[in-house]
């Protein structure tokens, strides 16, 4: 659910320690595809969108890119700041960036773009992504493959997290708008001594196949280049919960 500044409200967000965790398990196998990808393209200065707590944009500066990183979330972009000063951190809206052919590169990872659930969001997402890029500038995006959530229909179901490092667990309730093609998980804490309920939260994000990301990258101006169902350069077949597509800004 939205904040009052429309910024998500997830506890994970919130706590940015426990967002770090999460990334951290997350960012080496993530740069190492990416640094490769990179050098294959030349690309040098990158604009992490919805960087989250940094953790991919430090990385990647010590392999010697030239990152900025923004996020809607303060709290994340502070704890960003904090951790690395160096780095240019700066609160934004994906669908307000204001970069204009500053990168050579674009990245956005883990479901970022999922947070533009209409299709007008959606192509306001993409065309700051273009305005931000150099000519032949690259596009990467990480979000969820709806095919296997779809197809097997595993996605209806609740789960129960283990505990944090903040003493709580979430009973994870995930369910499926067919309709608006939109993946709901909702988030309940309890205190992991207690079991009493300490808060919730409700995240919704946009579903988008495969064809439909191709059609909205063609209609804002990039070309597809590949889609991978992992960050090995292996999963061309798209048989994973992820959808990774590597797209770039065209040559008009
Ligand atoms: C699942 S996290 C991913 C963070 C990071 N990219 C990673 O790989 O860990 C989603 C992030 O998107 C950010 N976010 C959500 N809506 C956004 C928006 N409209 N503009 C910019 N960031 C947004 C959240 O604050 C959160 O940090």
């Amino acid at each position: 659910m939205a904040k009052k500044d429309g910024s998500v409200h997830r506890i994970w967000y919130d706590e940015p320690t426990l967002w770090a965790s999460e990334q951290d398990s997350r960012v080496d196998k993530e740069c190492k595809f990416l640094d490769k990808l990179f050098k294959k393209y030349k690309v040098k200065k990158i604009l992490d969108v919805g960087c989250g707590a940094g953790s991919h944009c430090i990385k990647l500066k010590n392999l010697g890119y030239f990152p900025v990183g923004v996020d809607l979330n303060k709290k994340l972009i502070q704890y960003a700041k904090k951790k690395s000063p160096e780095i240019d951190f700066s609160v934004a809206d994906q669908k307000n960036l204001g970069f204009n052919k500053e990168f050579d590169a674009v990245y956005t990872l883990c479901t970022v773009i999922a947070y533009a659930i209409t299709n007008e969001d959606l192509v306001k997402t993409l065309k700051n992504h273009y305005r931000a890029l150099k000519k032949n500038g690259l596009l990467i995006i990480d979000t969820f493959n709806p095919i296997i959530f779809i197809d097997k229909a595993e996605y209806e179901h609740e789960r129960k997290n283990k505990e944090n490092a903040l003493g709580l667990y979430a009973i994870r309730k995930y369910s499926v708008d067919e309709n608006k093609q939109l993946s709901i998980d909702e988030a309940t804490f309890y205190n992991a001594k207690t079991n009493k309920k300490v808060s919730s939260d409700k995240s919704v994000k946009r579903m988008t196949f495969p064809q439909e990301m191709r059609f909205f990258l063609e209609q804002t101006g990039f070309s597809v280049l590949d889609f991978y169902g992992d960050f090995d350069f292996k999963h061309k077949k798209l048989d994973s919960h992820r959808m990774i597509v590597i797209a770039q800004k065209k040559k008009f």
